[in-house]
Parts: structure tokens; sequence; C-alpha cells
């Protein structure tokens, strides 16, 4: 019995403490934690943080054309750009000491690879989805989203009727069943 009760005790203990730390960490503390908890994994990005993640991220090293005017004919799908993306940033900072860009976490590059298929097309099922595992290469992340079908992708399903304003739509291509 008295076993519960210093159990009991320990976790009322480490629950309020939980608390002060959610209630009086400086706002700015407290949303940087937030923002790491998410980059991570740990916290799942709203469909409407993931726009914003990759509106910004993308636009780091080139401008945001650069995603607007991709399109099916220009080469393969988000999921592998996405994924070559991390290469680039990697490269970019060997190549430049101390400029240190910051690199793409699992989580973000899920996010934001859904985002941009739902923004402006996903071809994924145009290219042979051996061909696409093997551009993944190692990437376990994006290789479980290939997998998973896009209706059951979080992000993506929820925006599946949204569009990115400038983007390339000639034909329609990529689009499938959106126009
Ligand atoms: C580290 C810098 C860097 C970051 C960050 C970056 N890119 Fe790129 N991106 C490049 C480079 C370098 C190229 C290739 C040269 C070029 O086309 O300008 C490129 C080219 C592209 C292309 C054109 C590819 C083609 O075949 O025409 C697309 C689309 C693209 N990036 C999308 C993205 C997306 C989406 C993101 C965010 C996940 C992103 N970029 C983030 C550096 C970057």
């Amino acid at each position: 019995m008295r076993k519960v009760w210093v159990i009991t005790a320990a976790l009322i203990v480490a629950l309020m403490g939980a608390t002060a730390l959610i209630l009086f960490v400086p706002n700015s503390l407290g949303k940087a934690i937030i923002t790491e908890a998410k980059a991570t994994g740990y916290i799942d990005y709203t469909p409407e943080e993931a726009i914003a993640l990759a509106y910004e991220r993308c636009s780091t090293c080139h401008t945001e054309q650069k995603m607007l005017k991709y399109c099916s004919r220009c080469g393969p799908p988000f999921i592998v750009v996405v994924h070559f993306m991390k290469k680039y940033t990697e490269i970019t900072n060997a190549q430049n000491k101390g400029l240190d860009l910051k690199q793409f976490s699992d989580a973000e590059v899920v996010a934001i690879a859904q985002a941009w298929n739902a923004l402006i097309g996903n071809w994924e099922s145009d290219w042979p989805e051996k061909d696409l595992r093997k551009l993944l290469d190692k990437d376990k992340a994006l290789t479980n989203l290939l997998a998973t079908p896009a209706a059951q992708r979080p992000i993506e399903a929820a925006l599946k009727d949204k569009h990115a304003s400038g983007s390339y739509r000639r034909y329609g291509l990529g689009l499938d069943d959106k126009e």
C-alpha cells in the first residue's frame, strides 16, 4: 500500500513539474521547445504549419518559383526532390565553412513533401515504385511515406483541394484528380 502512495506522490510531483514547465517557461523558450518537438516528430505538424515550413525552408537557396514551376515533365516527384535537397544542404554546408544551413529532419521532409504534393502535384504513380525507392536511397522516413497512399497521408489528404497560387498548371499535369 505504501508503495502505491509513494508512486502516486511521485507522479503528482512530476505532473506539477511538467505543468510548471509549460506554464512558466518564457514564451520564446516554450515556442522553441514546441518547434523542436515538431521537427523531431513528437508533435505532428498541422497542414497549415506544413505549408509555412515548406515555403520557408525550401526558399533558403532558391526562390519559391523553383517549386511553383516544377512539374511532372520537369523531373521526379516531390518526394524525391525533397530527398535530393537534403543532399544539396549537406554539400552546400561542406563547401562553405561556417555557413551551417539547417539540415532537414525526417519529420520536416515528410511534412514538406506532402505540402508540395498537395499544392503543386503528386506524380509518384507515374514512376515505377522501385525506381523511386532506389532514388530515395536509405531515406527511411520518405520511403515510408512513399508506401503510404496519398489519401492516408494526414497533411496531403487535408490539403488535397488546395493549390499554390502561381504554380505551373498547364495541361493539369501531375494534378490528375484535382481539375
Ligand atoms: C541547400 C540549398 C537548397 C535548399 C535548402 C533547397 N534547395 Fe532546391 N535546389 C538547390 C540546388 C543547388 C538546385 C539545383 C540547381 C538549380 O536548379 O538551381 C535545386 C533545385 C531545385 C528544384 C529544381 C529541380 C529540377 O530538376 O529542375 C526544385 C523543384 C527544388 N530545388 C525544390 C526544393 C524544395 C522542395 C526544397 C525544400 C525541401 C528545396 N528545393 C530546398 C538547392 C537547395
